[in-house]
């Protein structure tokens, strides 16, 4: 069986690795899988983008699309144009994209126009906020696939409400989250082997455990850093979090940009601005973290996972199951509702033993299972 797999954003970097190191693992019973990685260049500086390569057991993309940055549309177009030219050369059965980017809806209508198959992983997210360019992605790349890989019950019922459901033209499928899958194997390797704590001096000596003593907070959705309001109000909020106790702000290269447009780079003296971090440097950092404040699907995810509180930066949420019993609370840009949440956070860590909201860590391997099933 041949695959083309597009990815082209981090978050798509640690997805495509859990179900890539399921294929390799299939692959060594018996050689049938065939994957080709597509990776569109929509991220490219090297924290964003090959640090993932270097240290995720992922294959080297086959072909490098070069796109960039850009608008909307430009970029969408460009890489619509590219990947059609991969497809068209390597005529896979079947393409797999993942996640809400524009290298996922890029991937998706490429591979719709030519009638490949197209498996979408992480298929029926919403937020019903359809100004959200995600959601406008990941709406159209739903409705144009045939195998849809959902990692929820919940997302499975957002897809049948809108008349997409398993049968004999489609397969939908509760498969669990693959980043869940990636957390589980890579979280004791970032025990091992990141030194970020220390690096970042984060330990507190004054802890006769030597605890951590920090918050982490990730920022770059559109809705927050293009608003000058929002993003202003954002950082006083974790500014004033920083009088006592140490932020820590893995910077996006957007939300670095919107700064610098908006003049509000070294404003806010409390609060730790370093680069973006690689994947085991992150884990280490939010499994350690007193609470976690974001916007970002992934990181509010990995929260939950750790135990670790989250205050997600914004009015609604894809991981509805995450809010439920207050794990995660949406406090969105004002600075009353942010330290309030913080506040309540003290002390709230716990164990999610036998929580199976996101599968069991094998999200990889009924993917590959299935794909197998179906085109072997
Ligand atoms: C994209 C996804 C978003 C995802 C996020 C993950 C879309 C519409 N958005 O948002 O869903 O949550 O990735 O991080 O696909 N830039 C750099 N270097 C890079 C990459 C980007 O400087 O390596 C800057 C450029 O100025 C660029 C801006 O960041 O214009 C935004 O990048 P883009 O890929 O368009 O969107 P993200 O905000 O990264
Ligand atoms: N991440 C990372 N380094 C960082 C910030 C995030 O490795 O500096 C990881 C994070 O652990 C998660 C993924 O990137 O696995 C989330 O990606 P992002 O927040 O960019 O996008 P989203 O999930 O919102 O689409």
């Amino acid at each position: 069986m041949k695959i083309v797999t597009i990815v082209g954003a981090r978050p798509q970097f640690i997805k495509a690795e859990a179900v890539s190191r399921a294929i390799r693992e299939c692959n060594e019973k018996k050689d049938r899988i065939h994957e080709i990685l597509v990776h569109t260049g929509q991220h490219y500086d090297y924290p964003m983008d090959k640090v993932f390569f270097e240290e995720l057991e992922l294959p080297r993309p086959d072909y490098h699309l070069g796109v960039g940055s850009g608008s909307h549309g430009r970029q969408t177009g460009i890489m619509l144009e590219r990947i059609e030219a991969v497809l068209q050369k390597e005529r896979p059965q079947v393409v797999v994209v993942y996640g809400d980017t524009n290298s996922t809806l890029a991937g998706a209508l490429a591979a719709a126009k030519l009638r490949i198959p197209i498996a979408h992983v992480e298929a029926g997210l919403r937020s019903y906020k359809p100004a959200m360019p995600e959601e406008i992605n990941r709406l159209l790349t739903d409705h144009v696939s045939t195998l849809l890989f959902s990692p929820t019950d919940q997302a499975v019922r957002n897809l049948v409400k809108e008349g997409i459901r398993n049968g004999t033209t489609r397969i939908v499928k509760n498969v669990g989250d693959v980043m869940y899958d990636s957390i589980l194997y890579y979280s004791t390797v970032a025990e091992k082997e990141s030194r970020i704590l220390h690096d970042l001096n984060l330990f507190d000596p004054q802890s006769a455990f030597r605890n951590p003593q920090y918050y982490l907070a990730t920022l770059h959705r559109a809705e927050n850093t293009d608003d000058p309001n929002r993003l202003k109000s954002i950082f006083r909020a974790l500014n004033k979090i920083g009088e006592k106790t140490p932020v820590i702000l893995p910077l996006h290269p957007r939300t670095k940009k919107m700064m610098k447009v908006h003049r509000l780079l070294f404003t806010f003296k409390n609060v730790k601005f370093i680069r973006p971090v690689s994947y085991l440097n992150m884990l280490l950092l939010e499994k350690h973290a007193k609470a976690i404040l974001t916007d970002s699907g992934g990181v509010q995810k990995e929260a939950y996972w750790f135990g670790v509180p989250c205050v997600t930066l914004r009015e609604e949420t894809e991981w509805v199951e995450t809010v439920r019993g207050g794990w995660n609370v949406l406090a969105g840009a004002s600075v009353k509702r942010i330290v309030k949440a913080v506040s309540q956070t003290k002390g709230r860590r716990r164990c999610l033993k036998g929580n199976k909201i996101f599968g069991e860590g094998k999200a990889g391997q009924k993917i590959v299972r299935i794909l197998t099933r179906h085109f072997g």
